[in-house]
């Protein structure tokens, strides 16, 4: 099975964004405060939307960006453009970096415990690619843009070799087919055209919001932690080598821990975020499967302004393996619209 990512509103942004409508003045951004994929974003832009994108997770917050880019925002003027710089990543030496040692069966050696998220041969190719690309934007050699550009690129290669079931929670026993294909930097799409937009790599909650902003709200809405299932698309994004623990060999992931995903905290933590919000309109996505009950939400959020509950339908489930598939479970997605008075 390929990657996925968790709770991505890829099948129904269309549907959200055709409901949250185009921008109705030149003031004010959507802010989709916790981005993940970016998918919104991108739909949002496609409306006319200047955007701002948030997520905590710096992974999301690349893959988000490069989704909002256009040729002219990535010129790779040192090297040629987009497709020149991918065809010198591709033909680096393979290197014995941390991805190699950590994730691969060479972890017998190095860690004491054979991992299988990638074969010898792909753990080296990413971690080449890996370490010039870090390099490059510690030299200033590119710019931020074509460093959050080449990043997702990696992350989106890198996911289409991976020994996984969806996630990085854990590798599989059995090599995959796909796991034994050669890693190969593919390029990502790009826009045609410009689209206006920021970014920031922060707690929702220190996300600022004004009077004409919209805000979008996709909070994680079960107990799955992204920093846990997403570790090693995190290490590719930082670049760092942390010290990993367990089986899986997960990085550190606690101090990225989401309130959200702790049932006995979420209602609490979703009330005071969007009261908390000076935008006039805050539009929430959750599902009839997340730890918080929506009418005890509506009743909370009551005093402050108007709430419509709207239901999006039922729509296939997240599946993570063959199981969910064969037991066809639905999950009924709503938005919660949120006007303050
Ligand atoms: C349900 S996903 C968003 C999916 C996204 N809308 C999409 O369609 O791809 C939730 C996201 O919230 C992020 N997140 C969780 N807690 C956060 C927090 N406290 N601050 C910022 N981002 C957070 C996670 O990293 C994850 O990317």
């Amino acid at each position: 099975m390929g990657f996925r990512y968790i709770g991505s509103k890829a099948r129904i942004a269309e549907d959200i964004m055709s409901y949250i409508g185009a921008p109705e003045s030149s003031e004010g951004v959507l802010i989709d405060a916790f981005s993940g994929t970016g998918i919104i974003a991108e739909k949002a832009v496609d409306l006319g939307w200047k955007v701002k994108i948030n997520d905590m997770m710096t992974n999301s917050i690349v893959m988000s960006e490069a989704r909002l880019l256009c040729e002219s925002d990535v010129p790779f003027e040192h090297f040629g453009g987009y497709a020149s710089v991918l065809e010198v990543l591709n033909s680096l030496e393979p290197s014995e970096g941390f991805m190699w040692k950590t994730y691969s069966p060479a972890s017998t050696k190095h860690c004491g415990i054979e991992r299988r998220y990638f074969t010898e041969e792909n753990a080296k190719k990413i971690d080449a690619a890996a370490s010039k690309i870090h390099e490059w934007k510690n030299s200033n050699q590119i710019s931020e843009r074509e460093f959050a550009l080449l990043i997702a690129t990696l992350i989106s290669s890198t996911n289409n070799v991976a020994n996984i079931a969806g996630t990085y929670g854990c590798f599989l026993a059995k090599w995959t087919a796909q796991s034994m294909n050669e890693f190969k930097l593919t390029e990502l799409p790009l826009r045609k055209e410009t689209a206006e937009f920021s970014v920031s790599n922060i707690d929702v909650f220190d996300v600022i919001s004004d009077e004409m902003d919209t805000v979008y709200l996709d909070p994680p809405y079960t107990k799955r932690q992204y920093a846990s299932y997403y570790h090693i698309p995190e290490t590719l994004a930082i670049g760092d080598e942390p010290i990993v623990e367990g089986v899986a060999g997960l990085r550190p992931w606690k101090d990225k821990a989401s309130v959200f995903c702790y049932k006995a905290k979420a209602l609490k933590a979703l009330t005071r975020l969007i009261i908390q919000q000076k935008a006039k309109r805050v539009v929430l996505s959750y599902s009839n499967e997340g730890h918080i009950q929506l009418d005890d939400l509506a009743e909370a959020l009551s005093p402050y302004g108007e709430v419509k509950i709207v239901n999006l339908g039922s729509i296939g489930r997240y599946r993570s393996n063959k199981t969910a598939v064969e037991n066809n479970s639905n999950v009924t997605e709503y938005l919660v619209d949120f006007r303050r008075r």
